[in-house]
């Protein structure tokens, strides 16, 4: 049906909102899973840094000026590092202007505010640790908090949950602190690095434009580390041709700043 709700529709691959339903809402604020839960999408992905008094905090960007009003608060603090500010100064900022008026107020939020409403949501994360080289201990920071949000007890960490990064040594420390979590390494190893990455990662979500029906299907021939075929999502796609493209290679999920676009194209 054109109104199947993510997750629910069938043999497709499951749609994963990119920093919420960024295409409709400012991208890693509550207003962005709102809107996706709104249009009926269970899963969604973030962006988690750490502030200089040790906060983590939902942000794609290292720093603050793309999508805050940063620059006018603080003019003489460039280049606006989130590393750089407190977790009391970022929550004055306005993460939501700069995408359109009627999201003036909107915040960055904390990761504990945020697992709060996804939870609230019923939704599911692709949580991304990002530039995890700027911040040493993240990943062990990042489990500790999802553990107190209840978000490691095992009805949550099998299903609800997948912990991603472009650093493999992220991956595998998270891996090795938690081995029940379930990972996915961010990139495209050959298919000759494969065995290693099976080590750690039970996915592996690539750029789009790197994957082909030879390469989704070597990766399911391996198995991760807790026995199942290794996945892939494909990232980021926001219009239906791209869409058609990489599901008919057999990619597991796609993740887009439009699910509507991309669920209405993987259902035709
Ligand atoms: O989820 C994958 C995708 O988010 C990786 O790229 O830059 O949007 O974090 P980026
Ligand atoms: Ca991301």
């Amino acid at each position: 049906s054109p109104h199947a709700r993510a997750g629910a529709q069938g043999t497709g691959p499951v749609v994963v909102s990119h920093r919420g339903a960024s295409a409709y809402a400012p991208e890693n604020t509550l207003a962005a899973i709102d809107k996706a839960a709104d249009l009926g999408f269970d899963w969604v992905e973030n962006d988690v840094q750490r502030t200089k008094d040790g906060e983590l905090v939902v942000l794609h960007d290292a720093g603050l000026a793309r999508t805050t009003d940063v620059e006018e608060l603080y003019p003489d603090r460039a280049p606006w590092n989130v590393r750089d500010f407190t977790a009391a100064e970022i929550a004055r900022l306005d993460a939501g202007s700069w995408f359109g008026s009627r999201y003036a107020g909107a915040r960055v939020p904390t990761l504990a505010r945020y697992m709060e409403r996804v939870a609230h949501n019923h939704q599911k994360l692709v949580l991304e640790i990002k530039n995890p080289q700027l911040y040493p201990g993240i990943e062990r920071e990042t489990l500790k908090l999802l553990s107190n949000e209840g978000w490691l007890d095992r009805a949550h960490v099998t299903g609800r949950l997948i912990v991603q990064s472009f650093s493999a040594d992220s991956v595998r420390t998270v891996h090795d602190l938690r081995p029940d979590v379930r990972t996915a390494f961010l990139g495209t190893p050959s298919v000759a690095q494969l065995p290693q990455y099976a080590r750690f990662a039970d996915q592996i979500n690539s750029d789009h434009t790197t994957l082909s029906t030879g390469y989704v299907s070597a990766v399911h021939a391996f198995h991760g580390p807790h026995g199942t075929p290794m996945k892939v999502f494909a990232w980021t796609v926001n219009d239906e041709d791209g869409a058609r493209r990489v599901a008919g290679f057999g990619v597991d999920g796609i993740i887009t700043n439009a699910p509507d676009v991309v669920q209405k194209a993987v259902d035709d």
